[in-house]
C-alpha cells in the first residue's frame, strides 16, 4: 500500500494507531483538546482519511479543506450526529462508525445510572465524604427498588438491547419498548411489551432513551412527554443530548413533575443547562458511557480498520453512508 495520509483528531487508547502507523503516514492532534476548526482545517489538507471523534463536527468546510484526497472520515463512536452524511455521500467520501462493540459498555452505564440515581449513590458518597453522617437512620437516602419495576426502552437498538437484558435477567424488571420495528424474539425471551412512546411515558418507572440524534427525534422529550411520566418515574439518557428538552428537563425535576434523571450526555455538552447541577435528584456523568478500558481500545481497532479496508479498496464494516460506496473516490 502506498503511504496513505491520515489524520487523528485526537490520541485514541489501545495500540490500534500503532497499527495504523505501520502502514500510513498519521498525524495526531498534539493536544489534550479537540483541535480548533482552523487547526483541524489546516491538518486536513492533503490527506486520504480522517479519524473524527463526536466533538469534530465534520462539515462541507471540512471536506473543502481536506480536497479531492479525502476518501473516508472514520468516526471514532457510534453515533454520527456530528458528520454531515448527504454532502459526505454526495461528494463520495466514505463515513464510518464504530457499532457493536462498545453496546456492552453504554448498556452497562445505563444500568450504573439507574442504580445511581434509584439508590442515591453519588449523593449518598457525597454525604459521607463531607462528614455529615451521624449515625443509622430509618430514612436516610431512602430509595427505589428495581425488582418489579418497568423498564421502558425507547429505541431497540443494540444498545437498547442489551440493556433490556440486564435490567430483566439481573433486576428482575418488566420490560416495555418502543421502536419502528416490532421484535418477536425481544418480546418472547425478555417477555417485553411493543409499546408506544407515550404507553412507555405512562407507564414505566425508568426510562430509558437509545435513539439517535436525526432531525425526527431531536427533542423527542419535551414538557408534554415529561408532564406524562408518572411522578416517581427516572428518565436516563444515554443516548444524545438533545433527544431531551433540556429546559423542559429541568423544569420537571425542579418542580419534581418526575422523580430524577441520570445524564450522560447534555444538549449544549459540556455545558450544562443553568441550575442543572444544583439539583438533588440528578445524576449527570460526562458523557463516558463507553468509557471503558475494553470498549475505547476496540473502537479505535474498528475506526482503524474502517480506514485500512478502504484504503485497499474494500468495504468496511461499519459503513455509515452505503450509498457512497459507488461514488468512491478509491
Ligand atoms: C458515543 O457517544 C458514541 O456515539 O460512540
Ligand atoms: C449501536 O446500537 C451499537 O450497539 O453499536
Amino acid at each position: 500500500m502506498a503511504k496513505w495520509k491520515v489524520y487523528v483528531s485526537r490520541k485514541l487508547s489501545g495500540n490500534a494507531l500503532e497499527r495504523l502507523k505501520e502502514q500510513c503516514e498519521v498525524e495526531v492532534n498534539p493536544n489534550p483538546r479537540p483541535p480548533s476548526r482552523e487547526e483541524f482545517a489546516k491538518a486536513v489538507a492533503g490527506k486520504d482519511a480522517i479519524i473524527s471523534l463526536l466533538t469534530d463536527k465534520i462539515d462541507a468546510s471540512v471536506f473543502d479543506a481536506a480536497g479531492n484526497s479525502l476518501k473516508i472520515v472514520s468516526n471514532y463512536a457510534v453515533g454520527f450526529d456530528n458528520v454531515d452524511l448527504a454532502t459526505a455521500t454526495s461528494r463520495g467520501i466514505i463515513v464510518t462508525n464504530t457499532p457493536g462493540v462498545l453496546t456492552e459498555a453504554v448498556a452497562e452505564h445505563a444500568i450504573a445510572l439507574m442504580l445511581a440515581i434509584a439508590r442515591k449513590i453519588p449523593q449518598s458518597d457525597k454525604y459521607v465524604r463531607s462528614g455529615f453522617y451521624s449515625g443509622w437512620s430509618p430514612d436516610l437516602f431512602l430509595g427505589t427498588q428495581l425488582e418489579g419495576k418497568t423498564f421502558g426502552i425507547v429505541g431497540l437498538g443494540r444498545i437498547g438491547f442489551s440493556a433490556a437484558r440486564r435490567a430483566h435477567s439481573g433486576f428482575g424488571m418488566k420490560i416495555m419498548y418502543s421502536d419502528p420495528k416490532q421484535n418477536a424474539e425481544f418480546e418472547k425471551e425478555f417477555g417485553a411489551k411493543f409499546a408506544s412512546l407515550e404507553e412507555i411515558l405512562k407507564e414505566c418507572d425508568f426510562v430509558s432513551l437509545h435513539v439517535p440524534l436525526l432531525p425526527s427525534t431531536r427533542h423527542l422529550i419535551g414538557e408534554e412527554q415529561l408532564n406524562s411520566m408518572k411522578p416517581t418515574a427516572y428518565l436516563i439518557n444515554t443516548s444524545r443530548g438533545p433527544i431531551v428538552d433540556e429546559q423542559a428537563l429541568y423544569k420537571a425535576l425542579k418542580s419534581n413533575k418526575i422523580a430524577g434523571a441520570a445524564l450522560d450526555v447534555f444538549e449544549s455538552e459540556p455545558a450544562l443547562y443553568p441550575g442543572l447541577s444544583d439539583l438533588q435528584n440528578v445524576v449527570l456523568t460526562p458523557h463516558t458511557a463507553s468509557a471503558t478500558i475494553e470498549a475505547r481500545s476496540a473502537m479505535a481497532d474498528l475506526a482503524v480498520d474502517n480506514i485500512l479496508a478502504v484504503l485497499r479498496g474494500e468495504k468496511p464494516q461499519a459503513l455509515a453512508n452505503p450509498e457512497a460506496w459507488e461514488k468512491r473516490r478509491i
